[in-house]
């Protein structure tokens, strides 16, 4: 961290402007206007996102001076390992909105700085590729696993020992989408259904989906509703990786039964606690539960046996006008009181940021659209430095406020507002 910013007061350009303003702007100059709306967008009016920002502003560092910081200490434990910051990388699906392959190139920065990366269940990567690239940068290089549960237990089992296979330190299941938001941006322009082409390729690397495809195709007979010209580029692509006894059907003059089948098969709309247990029974890895707002459902987690929970309103994209992450995590800390990890996201752009999050009782923070910004900038190395220079802030942040060690940071660091 400390190089990044000797190369600013040395005057050097970095690889992706070093304050959120900028970065988001410049990427919005580079990116198609369906890439811009998916990614950058949220849902309904934009209220969530808006008190994502409100809610951090709502708590200001009280900076302690005298206390001898030259030696400051990031490093987190997370499920048994040492993070050299409280530091992740939020699953992203439809990456290559931002960039082609976009997992890939996430997965070779986050390994560069030695921070996870969690691999999203709509990665435009099959997790093997990802994880690859990964290990040919740093050998063990600290990787996690998001599931969308998915309509049939068969593909969660298949994804989950994939998982495992790859090296996955955690499975996160995120729980805030089994149904896509209220998102005007996309629907505005007609292009979600393409924005969700972009994020299939987990799927269809996996030969137990198209198991399951196969068998509702076969049954498909019932009436289907109508189905948009974008539906029909999600069958398309789908049909880029198909096997061949399944292309025959996938190209038939029904597309529709297929491209439905596809929305039918990824997410659960009746995911609930119980059926948790069937994933404690098919994995030893810790269970992180994301999306978690309400500290009662915190308290169920810490029943159920969960490892932990990501504090999240997935970026302010699912229900317009919900709770602030932060004014969540003050909540969920207050409830859980130490008996499971808390990570949280949505907002959090900043070393600044991070500092109130961890203050408020955090374990650490994962970053989600700075990275996916840095990407669409300068590849890799952009999305390397855009959470580089967050880490970066983080350090600075700590020392000029009289804190050395991030592990022991309170609520005492901060005032409300
Ligand atoms: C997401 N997010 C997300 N979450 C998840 O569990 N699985 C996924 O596939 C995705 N896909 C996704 C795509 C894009 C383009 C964005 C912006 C977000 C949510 C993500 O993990 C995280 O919760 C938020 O991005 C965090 O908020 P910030 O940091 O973007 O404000």
């Amino acid at each position: 961290q400390n190089e990044i910013y000797s190369a600013g007061i040395h005057g050097r350009t970095p690889s992706v402007p070093t304050d959120f303003a900028t970065l988001e702007r410049r990427a919005r100059a580079r990116m198609s206007r369906r890439g811009w709306a998916y990614v950058a967008g949220g849902a309904g009016e934009g209220r969530t996102m808006a008190a994502n920002r409100e809610a951090l502003d709502r708590w200001a560092i009280v900076p302690r001076m005298l206390r001898d910081t030259s030696d400051r200490d990031l490093a987190t434990d997370l499920f048994g390992q040492t993070l050299p910051a409280p530091i992740l990388f939020s699953p992203v699906g439809a990456g290559a909105l931002a960039h082609d392959r976009a997992d890939v190139h996430i997965g070779h920065a986050a390994a560069e700085l030695g921070l996870p990366y969690i691999f999203s269940n709509q990665g435009c990567a099959p997790m093997e590729d990802v994880a690859a690239e990964m290990e040919s940068v740093r050998p063990g290089a600290p990787r996690w696993f998001q599931l969308y549960w998915s309509t049939d237990d068969r593909l969660v089992r298949s994804l989950v020992s994939r998982a495992e296979a790859m090296g996955a330190a955690a499975i996160v299941v995120t729980l805030d989408t089994t149904m896509l938001g209220w998102r005007p941006q996309d629907l505005n322009l007609g292009s979600l259904p393409f924005a969700r082409a972009e994020g299939i390729d987990q799927y269809t690397s996996d030969p137990t989906f198209w198991e399951i495809v196969a068998e509702r195709l076969k049954g498909a007979t019932k009436e289907k509703p109508e189905i948009s010209i974008g539906a029909i580029k999600t069958l398309l692509s789908i049909a880029r990786n198909v096997p061949g006894e399944l292309r025959r059907n996938l190209t038939a003059p029904e597309p529709r039964a297929a491209v439905e089948t596809f929305l039918d098969i990824y997410s659960r709309p009746s995911l609930n606690w119980d059926d948790l247990a069937v994933l404690r029974e098919l994995t030893d890895l810790p269970i992180v539960l994301k999306g978690v707002l309400h500290p009662d459902d915190a308290l169920e987690a810490v029943e159920r046996g969960v490892d932990g929970i990501i504090v999240s309103n997935h970026g302010g994209r699912q229900v317009d006008g919900s709770i602030s992450s932060t004014d969540a995590l003050v909540d969920v800390v207050d409830a859980v009181s130490g008996r499971l990890k808390i990570l949280v996201d949505s907002g959090f752009y900043t070393g600044s940021d991070v500092f109130k999050a961890l203050a408020l009782g955090a374990d650490a923070v994962c970053i989600g659209r700075p990275h996916m910004y840095g990407l669409a900038l300068n590849g890799a190395d952009g999305a390397r430095d855009a959470v580089a220079n967050i880490v970066a802030e983080l350090d600075l942040t700590l020392g000029l406020s009289g804190q050395s060690d991030v592990r022991t940071l309170t609520r005492s660091a901060l005032k409300r507002l």
